[in-house]
């Protein structure tokens, strides 16, 4: 399994008073300091003698002196990935001593030095694991961030208690009919919930929609790479759910059993302080929520009260500022008829 510390998450540690590190990283100039030049002119020279844990270590200390966060797992993904495995630790013991070709340095030196622009690892190796699955990764398509596990396992959950009560339901048809939810993400990204929850609940079935093509083409293509089956994919879809026409595209999809999402939910002044690695990389409407980061949530809402079937559910990754907002919200609109159910913290206590 790899795992880095969520940028996100790392941000919004710091945007919250006592709950993590402070000071934000300065976004450094990625351009080699004079003595770290040297250091890799006169490392390219010896280029045979180079082994695994020498190179790893030589990028390491250029990340350092440049400024890039996590510059030891930086430079071990990497390596690694050039290697033919997935971490450090799962490279063979043999590989760690062995003197690298010329062609793995230089595929090295040319993915560290996008690492050196900011680029995240996860688009410097174009592939990152979520849960069980190994997905490909392009900017600007949101990264999965490990927190956003946590919401899938949530909805896994509450299908298995949905599914052991229908086990007492004695009308045939209708424990059948439980047995397969019908799920809608609003905002897929790479696919990383959906694919997910289609590879733990192998009998839903699943709609993905994304506002950005390329989130929706990314999505198409880790189903293909990594599942076949039950996937029904809804073109580019909503540009925004305040269009009735919009509502009206997805209609024939429902009634769902439950709504996804991990909307953008950042509050718009808070944009300013996520990392180089975001505001240089990823699609910034993925992230941005609005005023009060509420944008696209109060949009998901509206579409639940057309779309959710009268027991359904609507699972939403959201900022901890965000429940109370909700709740008052919900309450402001009774005619969506939708109550507030419960908050769960992450894995970060948030
Ligand atoms: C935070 S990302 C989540 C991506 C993915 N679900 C994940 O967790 O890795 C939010 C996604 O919502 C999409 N999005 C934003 N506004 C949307 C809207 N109004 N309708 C549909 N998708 C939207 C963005 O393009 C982006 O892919």
């Amino acid at each position: 399994m790899r795992v880095l510390a969520s940028p996100l998450c790392r941000v919004l540690l710091r945007l919250l008073p006592h709950c993590g590190p402070v000071g934000v990283s300065p976004a450094k100039g990625s351009i080699l300091k004079p003595c770290k030049q040297m250091l890799r002119q006169n490392f390219s020279d010896k280029a045979e003698q180079v082994t695994t844990t020498e190179l790893v270590s030589y990028w390491r200390d250029v990340f350092e002196a440049n400024g890039i966060p996590e510059a030891q797992e930086s430079s071990e993904y990497i390596v690694s990935h050039v290697l033919g495995a997935k971490t450090f630790q799962t490279l063979k013991p043999s590989s760690l001593f062995t003197p690298l070709t010329k062609e793995q340095q230089q595929q090295i030196q040319q993915l560290c030095a996008k690492r050196l622009q900011r680029m995240p690892v996860q688009y410097v190796l174009g592939e990152w694991d979520f849960q069980d699955l190994t997905l490909k990764m392009k900017p600007p398509v949101f990264i999965p961030r490990p927190e956003t596990e946590d919401l899938v396992f949530l909805v896994v959950e509450e299908e298995s208690r949905r599914r052991l009560a229908s086990v007492g339901n004695t009308d045939q048809r209708l424990r059948d009919a439980s047995l397969y939810p019908v799920i809608l993400e609003v905002g897929c990204g790479s696919g990383a919930v959906a694919l997910s929850l289609l590879s733990k609940l192998p009998h839903s079935q699943v709609i993905a929609l994304d506002k950005a093509e390329a989130a929706v083409n990314l999505t198409r293509e880790n189903a293909e790479s990594e599942l076949r089956k039950h996937m029904v994919m809804a073109e580019s879809c909503l540009g925004s759910f305040s269009n009735v026409g919009s509502w009206e595209q997805l209609v024939p999809w429902g009634p769902v059993d439950i709504i996804i999402s991990n909307p953008p939910y950042v509050f718009h002044e808070d944009m300013t302080h996520l990392e180089a690695e975001i505001l240089r990389y990823e699609d910034l409407d993925a992230l941005d929520g609005g005023d009060d980061g509420m944008r696209v949530i109060k949009e998901i809402l509206m579409l639940a009260s057309y779309l959710l079937k009268d027991e359904g559910s609507v699972f939403l990754e959201v900022d901890p500022r965000h429940p109370e907002m909700v709740k008052n919200w919900l309450q402001s609109h009774p005619d969506l008829l939708l109550s507030f159910s419960a908050t769960h913290k992450d894995f970060c206590g948030k």
